[in-house]
């Protein structure tokens, strides 16, 4: 059946064309796969997080395909979406799992990813979390720095282990993204430059309880340019020669993930175009490779569904008032980002105007979209914000007392809860109430 293509990040949709994404609609409603999003907003309420477990299986896909000469393992990065349903899904494909804290850790393992699979990187690991790695067994630890390199060093040693490492490498590169989101200039807190990491690398072979066996490098996030991904993997993979000399046996080259996705008129590259750019440096080297996708494994796998509480016009301006705000969504209000808003039951008869979309949350800065033009949104009409799969639910809170949304797995025409939306008393749950005791 011939389906009007609907891209959640387009500014419209094209009739003629064929379905080439995982949302799209039938008639006037917008569908996610085989499930209406009207029925699943009125069933469980908004706002809502629905996620296609089929646009984030065929992302990993993208990625096992495309590097496929260099036995790779996708280690999704859990923070894009840790929803555990989501990973146990993309681990059952044979996914790995990129991990940044003793929490995601826990959740990589729940879902079943396979320790051999995991890698552990983050400026500020506690010794409980070096511990929890060691004791799982994990592929290796993504080392930021000479001090916690030792402290690895001593807790692997307590525990009568080894723990296997690569040094993360700032390779001094500028991926032409957001400041927030930029890790690998020489300004960043993130790994070390290359001279400091030859320090390391000749510590770590002399370290009795640590295994150099890797080299790390992360450059950013939601970088839509292949050249900074080359002038890293240039950069990194020509290090490779001389780290084996100092005794090390190097045999995982890990890249990281950021690649960017389409969330208005971006065209990044695919993981074959960055295969294509980056495959001289990889065949050289002769190392299995990491990868550690996050935004581009999940982003575009999820929408999150409100309603329209009210529409305000001031002299100035007509603002859509709906039920979801920055605390489920904070990636406008943080990076002044850019998501699609759509009408979930069409309704281009109406006229256009220019809206701003924003939350009830006490904030200026509390909106989804600004300067948006769109079909005229009325009270109780309900929109679908785009690409909202990455860094959505993970980075919301419970900012004004709101209870954190409900999520939904669609897989073909099936669909499940996965996540219920958060009470008052779930809210109340760690806090301590009067009389406690004072000390
Ligand atoms: N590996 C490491 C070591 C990372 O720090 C990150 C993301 C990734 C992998 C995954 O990067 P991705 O493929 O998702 O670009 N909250 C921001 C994004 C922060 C990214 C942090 N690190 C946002 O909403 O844009």
């Amino acid at each position: 059946m011939k389906l009007a293509l609907y891209h959640p990040h387009a500014k419209d949709y094209d009739s003629d064309s064929v379905m080439t994404d995982y949302y799209h609609r039938k008639g006037k409603e917008l569908f996610c796969e085989d499930v209406s999003l009207r029925i699943l907003a009125e069933k469980y309420g908004t706002p809502l997080f629905v996620y296609s477990l089929g646009s984030a299986r065929a992302s990993l896909k993208r990625y096992q395909e495309a590097f496929k000469k260099y036995d790779p393992i996708i280690a999704y990065a859990v923070k894009a979406n840790p929803c555990l349903e989501l990973v146990k899904s993309l681990a059952a494909e044979g996914c790995g799992a990129d991990v940044v804290s003793g929490g995601e850790l826990d959740r990589a393992l729940r879902a079943g990813v396979p320790p051999s699979k995991i890698v552990f990187a983050g400026v500020g690991k506690s010794t409980n979390e070096m511990e929890a790695g060691l004791k799982a067994g994990i592929l290796m630890f993504n080392v930021e720095s000479i001090p916690e390199l030792q402290l690895l060093a001593d807790k692997a040693k307590s525990l009568g282990k080894t723990a296997p490492v690569a040094i993360r490498i700032n390779p001094d590169v500028d991926p032409r993204t957001h400041a927030y989101i930029s890790t690998g200039k020489k300004e960043s807190k993130f790994g070390l430059d290359i001279r400091a990491a030859m320090e390391a690398y000749k510590l770590a072979v002399e370290l009795p309880h640590i295994e150099p066996i890797g080299l790390h490098c992360h450059i950013g996030s939601q970088i839509t340019l292949t050249s900074p991904f080359v002038q890293a993997a240039e950069k990194v993979s020509r290090l490779i020669s001389e780290i084996r000399e100092l005794g090390a046996d190097i045999k995982f080259l890990d890249l990281g993930g950021g690649l960017g996705i389409q969330y208005d008129d971006e065209e990044p590259p695919t993981p074959a175009d960055m295969a294509n750019e980056i495959g001289t440096f990889l065949d050289a080297i002769g190392c299995r490779l990491v990868l550690e996708p996050g935004r581009s494994m999940t982003g575009p796998a999820g929408v999150l569904l409100t309603r329209v509480h009210y529409v305000k016009i001031t002299p100035v301006n007509r603002y859509v008032i709906v039920d979801a705000a920055m605390n489920d969504l904070a990636r406008p209000a943080l990076y002044d980002a850019y998501h699609s808003v759509d009408h979930i039951t069409e309704s281009s008869d109406r006229e256009t105007t220019k809206c701003d979309i924003v939350g009830p949350i006490c904030e200026t800065g509390d909106f989804l979209a600004r300067g948006r033009v769109m079909p005229v949104p009325v009270r109780d009409d309900l929109l679908s914000i785009g690409c909202a799969g990455a860094y959505g639910m993970a980075m919301s809170s419970n900012y004004n007392i709101r209870g954190r949304a409900a999520e939904i797995l669609v897989d073909g025409s099936k669909h499940k809860l996965v996540r219920l939306r958060e009470t008052y008393e779930d809210i109340l749950k760690t806090e301590l109430e009067a009389p406690n005791e004072w000390n």
